[in-house]
């Protein structure tokens, strides 16, 4: 049962919760792709119900020969098929129907661009604006190809109205290939026409790191090496890969989540107060904290990285297979699944205290969260009491299933004896609101269409997460060392990773001891 309540004065933010934004044209490169239809256009959907972008129209470009009528029919069925989204009524989808259009064309034929433009121009007609958000939903070896389109096309203009790209992870392979991808970029947009997106960081919980950290004044006294005895981030799944083998293969768990989702979790934990909020000031300090991190030497890696796969085993009393044996994996693959590591934050705050960061597919439960650990009391009073110790305090955030924030204490256990006992002080964001949070991807589109790119990275930003992650990819493509540690499918993960932490005298949270009590 949650302990927290909202206070009931009136709230600014409840009028209007979501904002009804200028007209633009929203055009979706990667039109048929699983991202479009998973995410794009249900939280599309969702945002015109709500009455925010009534003005918008959505254009999808893609290889696929389609007419406007077959690409509002793929949109109706991914809708239908989305769990996020409340049944609607014909008229509803109707008038949103008549905002969805599509261009076919190949992502690399000039001639692409030339078709895009002149139907943007149609649509300028209708909506008297030139504004446009270009949406990357395509593998990122397209993205230079489209840029340059884009640029040959004057798309990239701002004379009569904005012009923003948006781009999808993965940015890039490695250093190099972001950088370079960088520079391509900026031969034809400005910076600020640039929103890369981590949709990590449009979840309503991520965002809340920042508000319990500086809109409180009682934690972040505590916040540092003087209190903080280590720091834990998760990110597990219970999914598989499903039918991403393709990209996953070449990706992994090092690059599909800690080079981007995870380092962000890092960077909004354990970054000083930006001086103001906004897009500069947080930005400027989030990439602080990734210079800061110490780059894992090659012979550091073996130490302090894991990698594994997933076995076959059980998942939510189901059988699951190994990995290896997933459609369009190669059956001698040696991509991870699973990601431990060990990093220190080498500045004022941090220094001294393991963030261990850890994600993985195929485990026991989904579950992301972040826990702060406290050190222990400088005395043990209660030595000599039966419990012998009051456990560490500690703080989770967690991001989800359940949205919300556990401190987790000792208390004196009711009776005449000096026992003591752990309690937990649940704060469940979804129970205290009675509200739902906005998909990630709803907040993002939005955050694009206003102009404000606080919760997008920042060009310095990528390549300062790759700057970390090369040596490692590297490092275990030479060394092949740590080897791939197998665990069971619906296990917490190899026995690698506790030992790994065992070194330092630390243990993980137990995937089941997900903290935040919400029924
Ligand atoms: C994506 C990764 O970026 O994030 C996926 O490519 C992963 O592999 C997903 O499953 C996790 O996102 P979420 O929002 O479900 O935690």
């Amino acid at each position: 049962m949650s302990t927290i309540t909202v206070e009931a004065k009136p709230n600014p933010c409840e009028q209007p919760l979501l904002p009804k934004v200028e007209p633009c044209v929203i055009v979706i490169f990667g039109a048929t792709g699983d991202l479009t239809k998973r995410k794009l256009i249900p939280a599309l959907f969702r945002l015109f119900r709500a009455g925010c972008t009534s003005d918008t129209q959505i254009l999808g470009v893609g290889r696929t020969e389609m007419s406007d009528d077959e690409f509002r029919q793929l949109a109706r069925e991914a809708i239908s098929a989305a769990k996020n989204v409340d049944e609607f009524e014909d008229s509803e989808w109707e008038s949103f129907a008549q905002r969805v259009f599509y261009v076919h064309g190949e992502l690399d034929k000039q001639e692409t661009y030339s078709q895009l433009g002149a139907r943007l121009e149609e649509c300028a007609r209708q909506t008297n604006t030139h504004n446009w958000m270009f949406y990357f939903a395509v593998p990122p070896s397209l993205a230079p190809a489209i840029v340059d389109g884009l640029g040959k096309a004057k798309l990239s203009s701002r004379e009569q109205g904005w012009s923003r790209i948006v781009i999808e992870k993965p940015f890039g392979r490695d250093l190099e290939s972001a950088k370079e991808l960088n520079e391509q970029i900026a031969a034809v947009f400005a910076e600020d026409q640039v929103y890369r997106i981590d949709h990590y960081l449009g979840k309503d919980t991520v965002q809340n790191i920042l508000v319990f950290r500086f809109g409180n004044s009682m934690f972040e006294p505590i916040w540092n090496r003087n209190y903080v005895d280590h720091v834990e981030i998760t990110a597990a799944e219970t999914l598989g890969v499903g039918s991403r083998a393709g990209y996953y293969e070449e990706a992994g768990a090092l690059r599909d989540m800690v080079a981007n989702h995870l380092l962000q979790l890092v960077t909004l934990t354990a970054m000083e107060p930006p001086v103001a909020f906004d897009a500069d000031s947080v930005r400027e300090e989030k990439v602080q904290v990734l210079r800061s991190i110490r780059r894992l030497k090659p012979e550091e890696v073996q130490e302090r990285t894991v990698r594994g796969q997933y076995a076959a085993g059980q998942v939510d009393d189901e059988k699951a297979q190994g990995y290896v044996d997933e459609k369009d994996v190669a059956n001698d693959s040696s991509t991870e699944t699973y990601t431990a590591i060990e990093l220190y934050i080498s500045n004022w705050r941090w220094a001294g205290v393991p963030f261990y960061v850890r994600t993985g597919k195929r485990l026991s439960q989904t579950l992301t969260e972040i826990a702060i650990h406290l050190k222990r009391t400088p005395q043990a009073l209660f030595a000599r009491t039966p419990d012998e110790q009051v456990e560490p305090n500690v703080i989770v955030l967690q991001i989800q299933p359940k949205e919300g924030i556990a401190v987790i204490f000792g208390a004196k256990n009711p009776g005449f004896a000096m026992c003591t006992r752990t309690v937990h002080m649940d704060f469940c964001y979804q129970q205290a609101f009675g509200v739902r949070s906005p998909e990630a991807y709803e907040t993002l589109l939005l955050d694009v269409i206003e102009g404000d790119a606080t919760l997008f990275i920042r060009r310095d930003e990528v390549e300062a997460q790759w700057r970390l992650i090369t040596p490692i990819e590297e490092a275990w493509a030479t060394h092949q060392n740590p080897a791939v540690a197998h665990y069971a499918a619906g296990s917490d993960g190899p026995t690698e990773a506790d030992t790994m932490l065992k070194r330092n005298g630390h243990e993980w949270r137990k995937l089941s001891q997900a903290q935040v009590a919400c029924d």
